[in-house]
């Protein structure tokens, strides 16, 4: 494939025609934030988080191609607020407790909070009542957290190739419904792997939560908690 080369704030990037926008800018050392962005899965561009500027106009990072000449915004004053202010309409939609939580220090939500520096959030919190709900044979999904990324409806998938989520209804009545037929059919490991690909604390395994020690959870490191043991911090 045609290498092309391209700027990011300026800065000269390289990469292959038509490659995804935030895989490109990861290879030339810039990371673009992300939340429904998942390895090999499409697009989703469900977040948009990951809003920069193309040439001067607004649209999600992850679902541009690169090509030849682009001019690509990514940490101006205006697109850093509208990427706090996105997170923070998430953070006030639904009800997410961190300190609670059983994902804390593995939440991908929680790490972009800190990472973009959110401290409180300049919008209402609504507070809304919503399910959690224990019915299904291996998981519990908290809707309390789900930002509908929609990471769980592409990625989980029984062994014959049935999805177990979907989005149902529309606006905020929005929802994650769960095909509890399909749900018992899921194995420890895919169960394992929904909430792993989670990027929040909505998808929990039963009987499994708080079981990654302070050190060993994703972005302790960030927290500078790396290669501290629990025992240690008694
Ligand atoms: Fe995304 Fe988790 Fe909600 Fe599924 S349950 S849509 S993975 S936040
Ligand atoms: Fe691009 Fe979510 S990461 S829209």
């Amino acid at each position: 494939m045609e290498t092309i080369t391209f700027k990011i704030d300026g800065r000269n990037c390289t990469a292959k025609n038509g490659q995804n926008l935030i895989e490109a800018a990861k290879q030339n050392g810039i990371i673009i934030p992300t939340l429904c962005h998942f390895k090999h899965l499409n697009p989703l561009g469900s977040c948009r988080v990951c809003t920069v500027k193309n040439n001067g106009k607004s649209v999600a990072g992850c679902i541009v191609k690169v090509a030849e000449g682009m001019d690509i915004e990514v940490q101006t004053p205006e697109l850093i607020d509208a990427r706090k202010a996105i997170l923070e309409m998430m953070f006030v939609e639904g009800n997410h407790f961190c300190p609670s939580c059983e994902k804390s220090g593995d939440c991908d939500m929680q790490n972009l909070a800190y990472e973009t520096g959110i401290r409180y959030a300049r919008f209402p919190h609504l507070f809304e009542d919503k399910i959690v709900d224990a019915r299904p044979e291996r998981i519990v999904v908290n809707q309390n957290r789900c930002i509908k990324c929609q990471r769980c409806i592409e990625e989980v998938k029984t062994k014959d190739g049935y999805k177990v989520f979907q989005l149902i209804n529309r606006g905020n009545k929005t929802r994650v419904a769960i095909d509890y037929e399909q749900e018992a059919k899921l194995s420890a490991a895919q169960a394992n792997h929904a909430m792993e690909i989670c990027p929040t604390g909505a998808i929990l395994v039963k009987g499994k939560t708080f079981s990654k020690p302070f050190g060993d959870r994703a972005y302790d490191n960030k927290l500078g908690l790396k290669n501290i043991s629990a025992n240690k911090l008694k």
